[in-house]
């Protein structure tokens, strides 16, 4: 991430990372709602303004407007100074004018004016893109897309997922809790610890270096299980870095089967290897390929694995909380373009299949031409195959992880 690279400049405490991570996360998220505050009280809109101006001023009415540790005046006076030493020497007094009639605006309570349209309002209040803010409503009505889109801009959990080769779900919670780390069960997630409190490089938190657990959110977590696994089974896992649901694979298999970790990316392929390793983990076996053509790079592996996962690539509309800039950086353009890929991909696993096996397909997404309207057109071009299971899973439900979406589809013959 940007940020990392930046912590990794600087020496900076845990404290001050915290409220860096927060000043950038919070002020990329709320940029919609910040942009309106800008017109409202601008005489130049939000658009028209130089990007860097722009950026500053998002993070002193972030600030302003959601932080409520930092006194209004400390806002304002950071970011004028910030605004003299950084190129913006010349406009220190719009941007001390602005915060100040921000600051003004905040003490009374002034609440910024709503469009009359219903999605812009959802738009503007939850800090959306205009085009989801549209989609939303025409997935789930109105009162159920404002609790995904609050949703997305809660502060995300820290779910962990035990090992459960080296180690199980009570004695992780307790050496947390020996370091200081609160943690809770997860129900429905025989393996996952929600954390409750605790701060620091998590890399630093007792049983990580030993491989006792990874980071995985719940609703992740449950999606290797629906593959059934059993030890000595031939799986591909089609898209498989960072390796979070081949490890959880392996660790059901009892590290014992044929695992092919097969991906596209070379650098996140490493990350993989380096993480189902940290874990303790041997049966997996490593590929970089397009798994779109892997009947053509490996012809041997036809009808060869008895389950697939493809946790396709996909627009992570249920992680919005976690990818803050996701919401800018995705569009139905790419959209579509994920579509076809996802589809490609589909089509290219399927020969790989022995008759009577089983494809796991996910994606962190809610988007339904993704996911049921996906699985659907694919299993009309294919009589032999039969959707068994299919559940999608919503930002903001009762289950409280990201959205996820997972088919179970099984061959016939
Ligand atoms: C949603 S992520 C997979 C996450 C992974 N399953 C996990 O649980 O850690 C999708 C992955 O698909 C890979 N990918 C995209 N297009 C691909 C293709 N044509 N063939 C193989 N991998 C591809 C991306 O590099 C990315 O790592």
């Amino acid at each position: 991430m940007a940020i990392e690279r930046v912590f990794n400049k600087y020496n900076l405490s845990v404290l001050d990372r915290a409220l860096v991570t927060e000043l950038v996360c919070g002020s990329i998220r709320q940029r919609q709602q910040l942009d309106s505050w800008i017109d409202y009280l601008a005489k130049m809109p939000s658009n028209k303004q130089p990007p860097l101006l722009r950026w500053l001023l998002h993070i002193g009415l972030y600030q302003i407007f959601y932080m409520d540790r930092i006194p209004v005046s400390a806002a304002v006076n950071t970011t004028v100074q910030i605004a003299k030493e950084n190129q913006l020497k010349r406009l220190t007094s719009v941007v001390n004018a602005l915060l100040r009639k921000a600051a003004l605006a905040h003490v009374n309570g002034e609440i910024l004016p709503l469009p009359e349209c219903h999605k812009e309002q959802l738009a503007q209040k939850y800090s959306i893109p205009l085009w989801l803010a549209d989609d939303l409503i025409r997935w789930k009505g109105e009162q159920v897309a404002i609790q995904i889109a609050a949703a997305s801009n809660k502060t995300p959990t820290l779910d962990l997922r035990v090992n459960c080769r080296r180690s199980n779900v009570d004695n992780v919670q307790q050496k947390l809790k020996d370091s200081g780390i609160e943690s809770s069960l997860i129900e429905g997630c025989p393996y996952g610890l929600r954390i409750t409190s605790g701060t620091g490089d998590l890399c630093e938190w007792p049983g990580y270096k030993e491989g006792e657990w990874s980071v995985q959110d719940r609703s992740s977590q449950w999606i290797s299980p629906l593959l059934s696994v059993n030890p000595g089974e031939c799986i591909l896992d089609a898209c498989a870095a960072p390796g979070g649901k081949t490890s959880h694979l392996l660790e059901l298999m009892n590290d014992e089967g044929e695992v092919w970790a097969v991906d596209n990316s070379r650098k996140r392929l490493e990350k993989t290897n380096v993480n189902i390793t940290r874990l303790g983990l041997k049966g997996a076996a490593f590929l970089l390929a397009d798994s779109s053509a892997l009947v053509f790079h490996k012809p041997l592996w036809k009808g060869y694995f008895h389950k697939i996962l493809l946790d396709a690539p996909c627009s992570g509309l249920g992680t919005l909380a976690r990818n803050p800039d996701l919401r800018w950086r995705m569009t139905p353009t790419k959209i579509e373009q994920l579509i076809r890929l996802q589809k490609k991909l589909l089509e290219g696993i399927l020969p790989l299949l022995r008759p009577g096996g089983k494809i796991v397909y996910s994606t962190c997404t809610i988007n339904p031409d993704e996911n049921s309207k996906q699985i659907d057109n694919f299993i009309s071009n294919h009589e032999h195959l039969l959707v068994s299971y299919q559940k999608q899973l919503w930002q903001g439900d009762v289950h409280g992880g990201d959205g996820f979406y997972a088919a179970i589809i099984d061959s016939l013959m």
